[in-house]
């Protein structure tokens, strides 16, 4: 008996042992009952730091600006923010030339302000995503101004060195995304170093293995700072072709940089940019980390590679196609999110970003711009898939840029203008109140404040029933609280509906319907419910005068219907 009893304890002993070491080397991936994972079931928001909230006046945004806002960010329901760079920069692009990979900027603060903003996002459940600029560094950063001092320093081969065609003339034809010949020429060592953007971003060289090792290192020194991921920029650009052929000229003209068109066939897009994806995202599943991508894709067969074989790659690449679907088109909504429905990983909807015009003005008609606002809020925090917010969007704040050159702020602006106006109508100031610049500071912000705060500020729209932002409150706690719009499955109905978006999200036997009026006029529409195993709809969400009877709805122009389906 004796015996037994020792060997049922030697094996329960064993058992232990295994399950605790399996447990420390896999960290536990909270999942719901669908097996979803955190960042499956997370409203992500964007912040771009100099424009959300300023501590400490200087006319510029903060981290401490960021803490002071978490409640209103727990309270619009947001689980996850991505901060956009805010590590030390000369801010040529406005953090995205990053010279020191572990620190924080001082115009934002410092390490301590950010863990304490890490520890307040921590206790409301609110994730920090931060923004790792892998392509390029800043020519500031200390690897750089190394490479840069002699053919035979340490650093040299960081980056991507190389000679002349002849006297004057750089390596190959390949242009700057941001204008001019993408290779600079540094007389003191007599050769040309590589830059996708700004010439003061040089792109880092990959292929040497001491620039992954490093960069992967930055990795977990975030990550045991507790940042739940990394929005991962520009990986396209992270390779290039090392025999340098020139790049085909698509067609004759110039663009708004006075470059020829050129396809970016041997400097974005390369196989091997998929090696570092897979390291960074070992990496990653040893923190229970997400990795997001910047992640421009041609079409669904692209965006499949980023989630790589077996979803070892991007959790979360960003698809941009749903972004160029620059009309209020059910037929052509209705095929990209099939499109992304159908791909091998799990959907990223994204409608607005700091490089590109908000939402509201890509849509807007001008005339009903905050219904539409609430429509595509309605369209893109329903559907199946993670979706990520830019901040100002849940108020219906306005692309204002610039009206003259000289008040341009973003160098694209100034290299482009008038063409290009660059990029900062959509990075003005929060709108915070109707008060002295918005709320957002009391010095003068580094950016003019729109004149649209005065009608569209949290203070203001937080009291108002109809405004746009009471709106994502409401979809976004529906979101939250129905397991239909996180773990659902998606259905197309009612196709033919050249007006009218309509989809069932469903969930073991509980469903809900959307259906988006797309058009500027009113709308009946009959549900197809019966086929689908559903009798009626009953109304959980609706703008205006839009409801149901049965499964009858009528809508509003522009309007919203979100209904609790019955059987
Ligand atoms: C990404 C960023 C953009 C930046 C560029 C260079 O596209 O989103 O803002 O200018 O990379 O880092």
């Amino acid at each position: 008996m004796k015996n037994v009893i020792s060997r049922i304890a030697k094996f329960l002993f064993c058992v232990c042992i295994l399950a605790l070491t399996a447990a420390a080397q896999t960290p536990a991936h909270a999942v719901d009952a669908e097996g979803h994972q955190w960042w499956q079931n997370a409203v992500f928001y964007e912040i771009y730091p100099r424009s959300f909230a300023d501590s400490n006046n200087d006319g510029v945004g903060d981290l401490k600006g960021i803490t002071s806002k978490l409640d209103y960010l727990k309270d619009l329901g947001v689980d996850a923010i991505w901060i956009s760079p805010c590590f030390p920069s000369p801010q040529v692009d406005f953090g995205y030339d990053v010279s020191d990979y572990e620190n924080i900027d001082p115009m934002y603060g410092t390490l301590a302000d950010f863990d304490v903003l890490a520890s307040e996002a921590k206790k409301r459940g609110i994730h920090i995503i931060l923004d790792f600029v892998v392509n390029h560094s800043s020519d500031q950063h200390p690897w750089f101004l190394d490479s840069k001092s002699s053919r035979t320093s340490a650093h040299r081969d960081w980056y991507i060195w190389r000679d002349g065609k002849g006297p004057g003339e750089p390596p190959n034809n390949w242009v700057s995304g941001f204008g001019g010949s993408a290779w600079k020429f540094d007389p003191a060592t007599n050769q040309y170093y590589y830059h996708y953007f700004y010439a003061e971003q040089p792109d880092l060289n990959w292929r040497n293995p001491a620039v992954k090792d490093a960069m992967f290192d930055v990795t977990r020194w975030w990550y045991k700072r507790g940042v739940a991921g990394f929005r991962l920029d520009a990986v396209d650009t992270l390779f290039e072709d090392p025999n340098l052929q020139d790049n085909p000229i698509t067609r004759p003209g110039q663009n708004a940089f006075g470059d020829p068109f050129e396809k970016n066939k041997y400097n974005t897009k390369l196989p091997e940019v998929h090696d570092i994806l897979r390291g960074l995202r070992k990496v990653a599943d040893e923190h229970d980390a997400v990795l997001v991508g910047e992640t421009w894709t041609a079409d669904v067969a692209e965006l499949n590679q980023y989630y790589g074989e077996g979803n070892n790659e991007l959790q979360l690449p960003m698809d941009f196609l749903f972004t160029m679907v620059n009309k209020l088109s059910p037929a052509e909504f209705r095929k990209q999110i099939a499109a992304v429905n159908a791909a091998s990983g799990w959907p990223t909807f994204v409608i607005s970003n700091h490089d590109i015009v908000r939402s509201y003005d890509r849509y807007g008609d001008g005339q009903h711009n905050d219904q539409i606002a609430k429509l595509m809020a309605a369209l893109y925090l329903t559907l199946r898939g993670t979706p990520i917010m830019y901040y100002g969007e849940e108020i219906g704040m306005k692309t204002t840029p610039p009206t003259s050159k000289e008040d341009v702020r973003d160098p694209i602006g100034r290299t482009g203008w008038p063409k290009e106006k660059g990029r900062d109508g959509e990075r003005t100031p929060m709108q915070w109140d109707s008060g002295e610049n918005a709320g957002f500071s009391k010095g003068t912000p580094w950016l003019p404040v729109p004149p649209t705060f005065k009608t569209h500020n949290v203070a203001d729209e937080s009291k108002d029933p109809d405004s746009v932002l009471v709106f994502y409150k409401n979809v976004l706690k529906l979101r939250h609280t129905n397991p239909a719009l996180t773990d659902g499955s998606y259905t197309a109905i009612n196709e033919s509906d050249a007006n009218v978006l309509s989809y069932l999200r469903v969930y073991k036997d509980h469903g809900v319907v959307v259906a988006l009026n797309m058009s500027d006029a009113p709308q009946k529409v009959t549900l197809e419910l019966k086929g689908n195993g559903f009798a009626a709809a009953k109304s959980l969400l609706a703008t205006g005068k839009s409801g149901a009877s049965g499964g009858e709805i009528s809508l509003e122009p522009f309007g919203v219907f979100i209904g609790e389906l019955t059987k």
